[in-house]
């Protein structure tokens, strides 16, 4: 791989996207990066966040990477804006870094009749209140009510999300959003692990209720951008290539990814920082 389209997340969460991402760009590669060892993100400080991200997104260009997708809503909120405004123009002037909340932002009113949009996200993205400012730049008319779930990522980083005590702390957080705003019918899985409750979450809410995950709507983003950023698209290795790095041990990654990711995944070990 020369220059694949970097995927960067704190863990597993990522592999959602990227699954959507290879969907609607098979000839593009990629390269993914999990910082599993440090996962998660979410209850972090927006230093630490920042960080990370920035020593993540630094490896992948060192890889080879011209474009980097922030696969993790945590380090969209917490580091994108800093990344794009203050290390990119002076350090990586060609390079781009883009997040998976602008995408969303821009779509999610479109499902909502009662304009209520409910958000499940990590404690970081919802205290960071991102998806607060930006939907209301698109769907200034929606009111938005957030609801962290500190403990989704840990459940289903451990692989305990399926147990009766996991679906327990799922239904609980559930209750919690509808209870703060009952015209809610339309919840966004803030989070790129969620989608991994997708079917528990199905089950125990409402018939009434949409439930939306971002991988597709962040891979139609990213084949709009590539359209109209074509100077980039060239740039972008294309042999239908996936390469998978962790900063854990690569073994352990390759048996949890396959929840995750539809094929079978070989990765490396990487140190960050
Ligand atoms: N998957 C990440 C997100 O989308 C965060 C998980 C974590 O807390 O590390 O927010």
């Amino acid at each position: 791989m020369t220059n694949p389209i970097g995927v960067f997340d704190s863990g597993y969460g990522g592999l959602t996207i990227l699954t959507e991402l290879k969907n609607k760009l098979p000839n593009h590669d990629f390269l993914y990066l999990g910082d599993n060892a440090r996962t998660p993100y979410g209850t972090r400080s927006f230093e630490v966040v920042y960080e990370f991200t920035l020593q993540a997104v630094e490896y992948l260009f060192s890889q080879g990477c011209e474009l980097v997708i922030l696969a993790c809503n945590t380090a969209s909120a917490k580091a994108l804006r800093s990344i794009q405004q203050n290390v990119l123009p002076l350090k990586y002037p060609e390079k781009r870094v883009l997040g998976v909340i602008r995408p969303s932002s821009e779509i999610i009113g479109n499902y909502s009749k009662t304009k209520n949009i409910g958000i499940f996200a990590t404690e970081g993205t919802v205290k960071s209140e991102s998806y607060l400012i930006e939907i209301e730049k698109f769907f200034p008319e929606i009111m938005v009510t957030q609801h962290a779930c500190p403990i989704w990522v840990p459940l289903i980083e451990n692989s305990i999300h399926e147990t009766l005590g996991g679906k327990w702390f799922v239904e609980n957080d559930i209750k919690l959003l509808l209870a703060k705003n009952s015209k809610i019918d339309t919840i966004l899985l803030a989070c790129t692990h969620y989608p991994l409750l997708a079917k528990i979450i199905q089950e125990i809410l409402p018939e009434n209720v949409n439930l939306i995950s971002q991988g597709q709507i962040v891979a139609k983003s990213l084949v709009d951008y590539l359209q109209r950023h074509q100077e980039i698209n060239d740039k972008c290795s294309k042999n239908s290539k996936i390469e998978f790095l962790t900063t854990e041990n690569h073994l352990d990654f390759d048996k949890k990814a396959s929840q995750f990711f539809s094929e079978i995944v070989s990765s490396k070990t990487v140190r960050l920082g």
